[in-house]
């Protein structure tokens, strides 16, 4: 019998630990919810010892995801009992929970992190574990950097925290270390020498990709006995990343006569999964990222598109419709209607609300104004510019006009009006280039104080009409993130568009006293 796979997604709390990406506590609702719709077994929703705005998403989402239906919802704490009674507080709505515990059981955490000994580790595991029965039956025992530990006391600690009443004991390879060959022997270890490794329901492993074998250790795991997989969508999280999900669920789907397992994650979700989190995150998709790459089903090479229209698979090994990419057949223009726009948009797995659709509707009439095809990519940057941006009556600074003027032997100047409450604002100023003219323009009219921390332009398409796709993110003076998106065949454009649309988020966000976006505490 093929063995079933659980999938946990960390996503909203190892995901979130990447560099750069805080998300607001309606956008992890939102992702939480596409998870659910997913198919994921476990959503890790966060780290609420991290922050009171991170224990009141995680409470969100225990309350509107964690339905009897919906899967397990999930929070961490260290092995110490403060943390899992924030964590057991903020679960409580859900009706399927887990507590996560861990604690580090590597001789150099120990030593230099911790400042333990063994003994005083193995009891921390211990309690924590008894304690966190008090909030729930489903606990997840974790050894941190167990592929650095000494393989006899990792064992030990398992030994005890199942004793003490662990239901999943997790092997970590925190620091992408492993090899697959080293990281399979070392599940096979834990499953032969802890003596009561029965009583759990899951062995589970969680790999991390600073040497790109994030997805190859995890399969190992698998082979090894292993049958819960710890992954973020679109591999995000700290440094390199973790297991990537949509890279270890379709190795399992395609290559399953070999592994001889499954998992119960709805395929056809997995593109827009992985276009809402990138989004959201403003975390860009590699194109040459296996599954969900913008390239990842394109073929260049004639011999190659010769093959393809003969037969698809000489050169697909998955049919791009299983993860939800269907062939298309509509080219969008100026003179497509709203039912194409609509189609299209279903096709590339976005389903958009009356308001939202009309919102689109109108950028994507003015973008045909100026670009005669509008690709698959114009359109997902489109989404992302348009329906995560702050609701229309909620702006509190437009853009009227902006004038620039660059050029050899010119000095970069910008001259910007914007209205704010009724009122116009204008200003110029100087820059390095033109770019740096408009935002400095911008930083003398906007109010709220802020800093410019990232900015990232990508071109979308090939030709000098792409579209320019910017992303910037500003941080207010608490430290949180902001995130905007914007999008124009003209590049500065695109990048006021963006900048303004970061102030705008972060001016209704303090106006509105909504929780900032949270990060989620380093582990
Ligand atoms: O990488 C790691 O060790 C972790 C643990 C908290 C599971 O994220
Ligand atoms: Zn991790």
């Amino acid at each position: 019998m093929p063995r079933r796979i659980y999938i946990f997604d960390t996503t909203l709390r190892d995901g979130e630990q990447s560099p750069g990406v805080s998300l607001m506590q309606h956008e992890k609702l939102e992702i939480a919810r596409q998870l659910a719709r997913l198919g994921v077994d476990v959503i890790e929703a966060g780290f609420p010892i991290a922050s009171p705005g991170e224990a009141e998403a995680v409470k969100l989402i225990a309350e509107q995801v964690g339905t009897a239906d919906g899967p397990v919802i999930a929070a961490l704490a260290r092995a110490v009992k403060q943390d899992i009674d924030v964590a057991g507080e903020a679960l409580k709505p859900a009706k399927k929970k887990r507590i996560h515990t861990f604690i580090a059981t590597s001789d150099i955490h120990m030593q230099y992190k911790l400042k333990m000994t063994r003994e005083q580790v193995l009891e921390a595991a211990i309690n924590a574990v008894k304690w966190a029965r008090n909030y729930t039956d489903d606990v997840e025992f974790s050894a941190e950097d167990a592929t650095r530990s000494d393989p006899e006391f990792l064992c030990q600690v398992f030994e005890a925290a199942i004793d003490a009443g662990a239901t999943t004991i997790n092997i970590p390879d925190t620091v992408g270390y492993a090899l697959p060959h080293e990281f399979g022997q070392l599940v096979r270890t834990v499953v032969e020498r802890v003596p009561n490794i029965h009583k759990v329901q899951f062995i589970s492993v969680h790999c991390h990709n600073d040497l790109g074998l994030a997805v190859a250790n995890s399969l190992a795991g698998i082979m090894a006995g292993a049958n819960q997989v710890e992954c973020t969508i679109n591999g995000i999280g700290e440094r390199a990343g973790n297991t990537s999900l949509e890279e270890v669920v379709m190795a399992i789907y395609c290559r399953h006569q070999v592994l001889d397992c499954y998992t119960n994650i709805r395929h056809d979700q997995i593109i827009r999964t992985s276009r809402l989190v990138s989004d959201l995150t403003g975390m860009p998709v590699q194109p040459n990222k296996a599954i969900v790459g913008a390239n990842a089903f394109r073929h260049e090479s004639g011999i190659h598109q010769h093959g393809v229209l003969s037969n698809p698979l000489t050169y697909e090994i998955i049919d791009p419709k299983v993860v939800g990419l269907p062939g298309s057949g509509i080219v969008l223009g100026k003179h497509s209607g709203r039912h194409a726009l609509e189609a299209k948009l279903k096709e590339l797995g976005y389903q958009l609300t009356k308001e939202q659709l009309n919102e689109v509707f109108k950028r994507f009439k003015e973008l045909a104004d100026r670009k005669k095809y509008i690709t698959d990519a114009d359109l997902e940057s489109l989404v992302a510019d348009t329906v995560h941006a702050v609701p229309a009556d909620e702006v509190v600074y437009h853009l009227d006009y902006m004038h620039v003027v660059s050029g050899k032997g010119t000095v970069p100047t910008a001259t910007v009006r914007i209205r704010k409450d009724g009122n116009e604002l204008l200003a110029s100023e100087t820059g390095v280039g033109p770019i740096d003219a408009v935002y400095r323009t911008i930083a003398k009219l906007v109010e709220e104080p802020h800093r410019l921390v990232d900015f990232q332009v990508r071109s979308v398409g090939p030709g000098t009409d792409a579209v320019a796709d910017v992303v910037v993110r500003v941080e207010d003076e608490q430290g949180n993130i902001f995130i905007g998106h914007g999008i124009s065949p003209d590049t500065i454009e695109a990048a006021t568009k963006a900048y303004l649309q970061a102030i705008n988020r972060l001016a209704y966000y303090h106006r509105r006293r909504i929780p900032a976006p949270q990060r989620g505490g380093e582990v």
